[in-house]
């Protein structure tokens, strides 16, 4: 049964009815299955079980502390991308050596932090970055493992806001300067081995399998001390309700024969952030308002781009249900939030039941990149988040209130 479905007329996630859970905690309200993320998970590592890799969640998908704490339960690492993110998967109780650090602008006080933090792998992405490390370590006293991040120059048939391994992108170095850069002397740094990841929702195995040649090539011209190789994240999820599952085999099955055939074993690392949380996550909302709007209906909802941005940034589709099925006549409609934005939809001609002020829907395939990505925009609280466990649910984040939105404002008058 998939974890967001309908029995006897009722949206449920797993055992409980959506609807419980909008009358107790209010909407927007972010619901997570604590199982479909353990299967995703379990999936994933019998997947790519021959290759015993360190799989690292990258915590940008999602970083409620409750869920981090599921990752490590489940035996995961972390992929931060930002000292704040190290922060949060230090509180959920992760082991330092399970973490690795990418992200292309890292601050002195990150790289501190990193050092400090004894993490297994920091990726670089610049020469400018190697040499503020170097010099960070050797203040420290400290001799951390790097990782160069390789700018491969691939693009995958994705959306261009999500591509990341194009020779133009911002991301990672180039091999031409990170062969450069390894054949300088970095006394403190203990180089050893590449890191790419060439975008999110990556269709198929292709783009991966390319960029994969181009950093065993690499590895094959460092010496047999770069043992490492960080493959990214990036594996895609279905957004229609009848997309099946994530094949995570279809992509390990490749990636295994490849590296059998490489001429030195190679440690594995893997950062799957989407593909284990997406289809975990759905948000519910309430109807405000329904309006005939030229050949269609609009329906206004209580979150829009503040507490869901991908639609209005990536044009990207999430299904949405009602919470009450109804199988009466449906309706051209579109889903619209109330921020004060001509972008602020949610979706657009879906095929919806006649809806009224304070009925409810689920947006579908929402937990990776919803919540991570939401915002005061307008002055709207951040929403609550629950999780379900099979038959029973808990509050995971607390609803934001207006003295949340106030907190950190200074208002004392300046001083002369
Ligand atoms: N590793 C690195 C270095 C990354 O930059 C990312 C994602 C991942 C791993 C995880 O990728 P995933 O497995 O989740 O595809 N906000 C966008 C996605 C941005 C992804 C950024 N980097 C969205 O909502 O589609």
């Amino acid at each position: 049964m998939n974890t967001f479905s309908y029995d006897k007329g009722s949206l449920f996630c797993d055992q409980i009815p959506l609807a419980e859970l909008s009358n107790e905690f209010g909407t927007p309200l972010y619901v997570y299955s604590a199982k479909r993320l353990r299967e995703n998970i379990s999936r994933f590592q019998t997947a790519f079980s021959a290759l015993n890799p360190l799989v690292c969640y990258a915590v940008k998908a999602n970083d409620n502390l409750a869920l981090l704490q599921i990752f490590t339960d489940q035996g995961l690492g972390f992929d931060v991308v930002s000292g704040g993110e190290l922060h949060r998967v230090q509180r959920a109780g992760a082991k330092p050596e399970g973490v690795v650090f990418a992200g292309t602008g890292k601050t002195n006080s990150e790289l501190k932090q990193a050092v400090h933090s004894g993490l297994s792998k920091i990726s670089v992405e610049s020469g400018d970055e190697l040499q503020a490390l170097n010099q960070i370590a050797g203040e420290l006293g400290r001799r951390p493992s790097v990782l160069l991040r390789l700018n491969p120059d691939i693009s995958p048939d994705t959306h261009q806001h999500i591509i990341t391994g194009n020779a133009e992108s911002k991301f990672g170095i180039s091999p031409g300067t990170a062969h450069q850069l390894r054949s300088h002397d970095w006394p403190n740094l203990d180089l050893c081995g590449v890191h790419i990841h060439i975008g999110s929702q990556i269709p198929d195995q292709e783009p991966t399998l390319s960029a994969l040649e181009i950093a065993l090539d690499f590895l094959e011209q460092c010496p047999p001390e770069w043992d490492t190789l960080d493959l990214g994240g990036g594996f895609p999820v279905g957004y229609s309700p009848d997309s099946a599952p994530t094949s995570f085999t279809d992509f390990a099955e490749p990636i295994a024969n490849r590296l059998a055939h490489f001429s030195r074993p190679l440690k594995l690392i893997l950062e799957p952030g989407r593909s284990l949380i997406a289809d975990a996550g759905g948000l519910l909302l309430t109807v405000q308002a329904t309006k005939e709007t030229g050949s269609r209906r609009t329906v206004i909802v209580d979150g829009g781009m503040n507490t869901l941005l991908r639609p209005a940034l990536y044009d990207a589709y999430h299904h949405i249900l009602p919470i009450d099925e109804v199988n009466e006549k449906l309706f051209l409609t579109d889903v619209a939030g109330p921020v004060c934005e001509s972008a602020d939809y949610l979706g657009r001609e879906r095929h919806l039941p006649a809806l009224e002020r304070g009925d409810s829907l689920a947006v579908l395939t929402t937990g990776a990149y919803g919540y991570s990505m939401a915002s005061h925009y307008n002055a709207h609280p951040l929403p609550a988040e629950v999780l379900v466990d099979g038959d029973s649910y808990r509050l995971i984040r607390r609803r934001e209130t207006y003295a949340d939105l106030d907190g950190r404002d200074i208002t004392t008058q300046n001083r002369k």
